[in-house]
Order: structure tokens, then sequence, then C-alpha cells
């Protein structure tokens, strides 16, 4: 992480700890954007919340700006693309809210919770895959795998299989899938780029998270990687919809 960021993390569920919720994973505000919670930007951050809001909540996805010149601001929020329209709706105006907590006085701001995504910045973004936070925001599971190469092996393939699925038109950026690896065992993942993202932008961003595997994720039994433009995600155990 670049060091202007300061990132929250909160808390982290391990896999051996099977619920999913729409509590939040980890928060980052960037600093360099500080500003005052009466001026003007702050007020068009409030409304630009209400868009974002309610635009996930009727679509999943959406993309919204508000105010004019210095004072504008940018923001899109994402829900999960295999979670309920209620489950959505209940984590996109709980992102709204926390992230307003966690970040009041900055302009440039995300959230990533595991059933959604919300992100704000006074530039606009719409379209580019965005690394200017630095690296990645990585959580793994402690534990190491049993059989390293076939799983290593096993990994590659299924996140190859999901992206390519992802970058499909249709399929918004999202797909998901799983791996049988032995009799016992099975490997379950997910990648989700934002919908903005056009299909190359999309692998590169993906690629560029599945990338990071090798580095923090390094046979361990369950990972994520979080950009602000995709996200991946594996376990050995069914945590997306249906279960
Ligand atoms: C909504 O999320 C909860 C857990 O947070 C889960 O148990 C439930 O099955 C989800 N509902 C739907 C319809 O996906
Ligand atoms: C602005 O911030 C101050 C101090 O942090 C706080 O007391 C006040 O309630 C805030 N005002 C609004 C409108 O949020």
């Amino acid at each position: 992480m670049n060091l202007i960021y300061n990132v929250i993390v909160l808390f982290f569920l391990f896999s051996f700890s099977k619920t999913e919720s729409a509590s939040p994973l980890v928060y980052s505000c960037n600093d360099d954007t500080k500003t005052s919670n009466t001026t003007q930007i702050s007020r068009n951050i409030d409304n630009l919340l209400s868009k974002l809001v309610a635009g996930a909540v009727r679509k999943g996805f959406v993309t919204a700006s508000s105010g004019e010149a210095e004072a504008q601001v940018y923001g899109l929020s994402q829900c999960r693309g295999d979670v309920s329209k209620t489950n959505c709706s209940i984590c996109i105006q709980e992102a709204a809210k926390d992230l307003r907590e966690q970040c009041p006085d900055q302009s440039d701001a995300r959230v990533w919770f595991d059933y959604c995504f919300l992100t704000y910045k006074p530039s606009k973004f719409f379209g580019q895959v965005d690394f200017s936070s630095g690296d990645g925001i990585y959580f793994s599971n402690v534990e190491n795998v049993k059989n390293k190469r076939v799983f290593s092996r096993k990994l590659g393939e299924l996140m190859d299989k999901i992206t390519s699925e992802a970058v499909r038109p249709s399929q918004k950026g999202f797909g998901k899938g799983k791996s049988v690896i032995s009799s016992l065992v099975t490997l379950y993942a997910l990648v989700q780029c934002t919908e903005d993202l056009s299909g190359i932008n999309c692998a590169r961003c993906v690629g560029t998270a599945v990338g990071d595997f090798t580095r923090f994720c390094n046979n361990k039994e369950g990972c994520r990687v979080l950009y602000n433009g995709c996200f991946v995600r594996y376990e050995l155990y069914p945590f997306f919809f249906p279960l």
C-alpha cells in the first residue's frame, strides 16, 4: 500500500468460520484528500452516496457524480454478482454509512464488504484500471494446502476459466466456479471486475490480482486480493451463492 492511504482492516474471516456476512472487510481513506465536513464537496459526497445506494439497489452496479468543477465527486457502487437483491441492498446501505464514518473528511475513499464494494474520488476514474493506491489488499488463510503441486495447477486452471468467463460482456465482469482436487477437497473461486471496465481492462486487473497469488497467497487454503477495479477470492469451501 502507498503510505498516504490509511487502511483499516477490521477483521478477516478465516476459512474455518464459514459464516459470510454483510460486514466490512476493509476501508481505505486517502489522507491527501482531506476536506472539512462543512465544505461543498462534503455535501456533494452525501448527495453522491444516496445515488450510489439507490443505483446499486436497483441494478447491482452504478456510477454517478455529484457537484461541479472543483467540488465534483465521482463514485461507483457494486454488489457481488451472486448476491441477492435484498442482501445487496443491506450491504450497500451499510457501506455508504460506514464509509462516511470511517473516512469522514476524505474525498477519496473506498470500502470492501463481502457482498459489495463502494468508492468515490474527486476525479473521474470510470473505465480505468486503477492501481494508484499501490499494491492490492490481501487476506489469506493461515493454513497451508497439503498437495502444493496439484493445488497450484488446479488453482491456475480454475482462475483462467473463471477469468475468461468474467470478461464476456454478458457476464458483467463476474465469474465463479469450482474444481475437484481430491475426493475430499473441492476448490471454489470467484472473480469480479467493476462493471465499468472493458473486457481487456478487466483481464488486466484480474491478471494482476492473480499474479499476486504467488507472493501473498502462496499455498494457502484461502485467499483474497482486492483492487479498486476487481477482486479475486478462492477457498476450500463454498462461499458464493447458491451454496
Ligand atoms: C443473505 O445473506 C445471508 C448471510 O449474510 C445468507 O445467510 C442468506 O442466505 C442470503 N440470502 C440470499 C437470498 O442470498
Ligand atoms: C463536522 O465535524 C465536527 C467535528 O468533527 C462535528 O462536531 C460536526 O457535527 C460535523 N458536522 C456535520 C454536519 O457532520
